[in-house]
């Protein structure tokens, strides 16, 4: 969601002159987009903050005019200390005040003026809904692009900030997301990620005033011409509603993939986290999943180590991703964040017992991706085409499964042709794809050609 925020700042700044750059020197204004979720944001944030110092004081030397914005969730969080702690810091500003970005600079730069240094921090929740308030994105996003249709949190898990700094959930209008989706596919997107903090709990109002879910957005989008790949993440398994999962039987361009994370296994651990499921109704959604579309790849996220995890717990973790078998998963020893129910519980897991355990996990999650990526082999699959390789007549896509494949593109090419000109035709398209064989992170595969295409099940 980040990604996608920093783009609509880039959308708020455009009117004003403003341009990206990737050379620091040449920044009148540097925004920091910041991640609260985990340990270690803060302290990455001062320790870019000193790096970024040493450009703007040149700059403001050679007197060029240069602002430092902190953005993002440590800035929601931890505003009034950054800027105790930072005085190069010239604006804090929150996730859900950056359409404010015009004004905020507006009164650095008076403050500024005035002689003073610029101090300037918004991590309000406005009542005015930040996306009626954002321009139209510029396009040129790319094959592959990010919507965000859903925002903050009711759930409070324990352990989680999100509720804290991305605030209460929201879900943007219908009608917002399908003219949004469209200028995307007008401007390259092929494939669309709905994003959310827990977008399967999207439920935007239509036009008539109807409450709509995620599987009728998705139908929605689906009839959208030239958007190929639907995807969401992330979901909660208490939001997997059937119209939804009936979406990945019945929708051709909603994706067989699923990051739907579990966190634990024990149902003793899920009730502290306050998840609101138990390891029998997640493995039941899934089941209901695999029925709907028997392909279907999983992925989820971990915690391990949670206040009061014993061995026996953290095993009913390992056993629930054997019968899960995973296609891809994100795991992390818990870190105690400020403010969290969790982080004061007394009964902390040492940090030794969360690094063996992590171990562990990841190496049982990788024996079952690897062994999801080779049963891959031998498939025809099609592949969004994004990007070129480091080798020869090679390209980068994904799968519907979302893994990473390496295309030698080399049989596609026309004698005649450059192969700029071959590339641009199969470039940022949908093709098919034979899997040739299969790594731990990547597969690497050889383009079908066009009279073998039959052979495709
Ligand atoms: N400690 C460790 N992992 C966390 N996550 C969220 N909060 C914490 C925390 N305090 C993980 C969860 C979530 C993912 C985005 O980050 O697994 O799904
Ligand atoms: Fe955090 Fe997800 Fe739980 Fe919400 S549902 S509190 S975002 S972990």
């Amino acid at each position: 969601m980040n990604v996608y925020d920093s783009r609509r700042m880039e959308d708020v700044l455009r009117p004003l002159g403003y341009v990206s750059t990737e050379d620091m020197a040449e920044a009148d204004l540097v925004i920091l987009n910041t991640c609260h979720i985990r340990e270690k944001a803060a302290e990455k944030v001062y320790s870019d903050i000193g790096r970024i110092r040493q450009f703007k004081d040149a700059r403001m030397k050679a007197g060029m005019e240069t602002f430092l914005a902190i953005a993002g969730c440590v800035a929601q969080a931890e505003g009034a200390e950054i800027m105790r702690r930072a005085p190069a810091v010239d604006m804090v500003l929150g996730p859900q005040t950056y359409h404010r970005l015009p004004e905020l600079l507006e009164e650095a730069r008076a403050q500024r003026a005035q002689g003073r240094a610029a101090r300037v921090m918004d991590t309000d929740f406005p009542t005015e809904a930040k996306f009626d308030h954002l321009p139209d994105d510029a396009g040129n996003v790319g094959p592959s692009a990010f919507l965000t249709i859903q925002e903050g949190c009711d759930k409070f898990c324990t352990y989680c900030v999100v509720p804290y700094t991305r605030g209460a959930e929201f879900s943007r209008p219908v009608d917002a997301v399908m003219d949004e989706a469209r200028r995307l596919v007008a401007s390259g997107a092929v494939e669309i990620t709905l994003l959310g903090q827990n977008v399967n709990a999207y439920h935007g109002l239509d036009a008539a005033g109807e409450s709509v879910g995620l599987g009728g957005l998705i139908r929605l989008l689906d009839q959208i011409e030239g958007l190929a790949r639907i995807r969401y993440v992330t979901s909660h398994p208490n939001d997997m509603e059937d119209d939804l999962i009936a979406a990945h039987r019945d929708v051709p361009s909603c994706m067989p993939y699923l990051h739907l994370p579990v966190q634990a296994g024990s149902d003793r651990v899920l009730e502290a986290m306050n998840r609101h499921h138990t390891r029998a109704s997640y493995l039941a959604v899934i089941e209901q999943l695999r029925e709907a579309c028997p392909n279907i790849a999983l992925s989820g996220d971990f915690i391990v180590g949670f206040p009061g995890e014993t061995e026996a717990e953290f095993e009913d973790t390992l056993d629930l991703v054997r019968r899960v078998k995973y296609a891809q998963a994100y795991s992390f020893k818990y870190s105690p964040r400020p403010g969290t129910p969790a982080s004061l519980v007394e009964d902390q897991v040492p940090e030794e017992v969360k690094s063996e355990r992590l171990q562990r996990l990841q190496a049982l999650l990788n024996e079952h991706q690897q062994a999801f990526n080779e049963g891959t082999v031998g498939q025809i699959l099609p592949v969004l085409l994004e990007r070129t390789g480091k080798r020869d007549h090679q390209l980068i896509g994904r799968t519907p499964y979302m893994q990473s494949i390496h295309v030698d593109v080399k049989n596609q090419l026309d004698v005649d042709a450059t192969q700029e000109e071959a590339y641009n035709l199969i470039m940022n398209t949908v093709q098919h794809v034979e899997v040739i064989s299969a790594g731990p992170n990547s597969l690497e595969g050889r383009l079908v050609l066009k009279g073998e295409t039959q052979s495709v099940a």
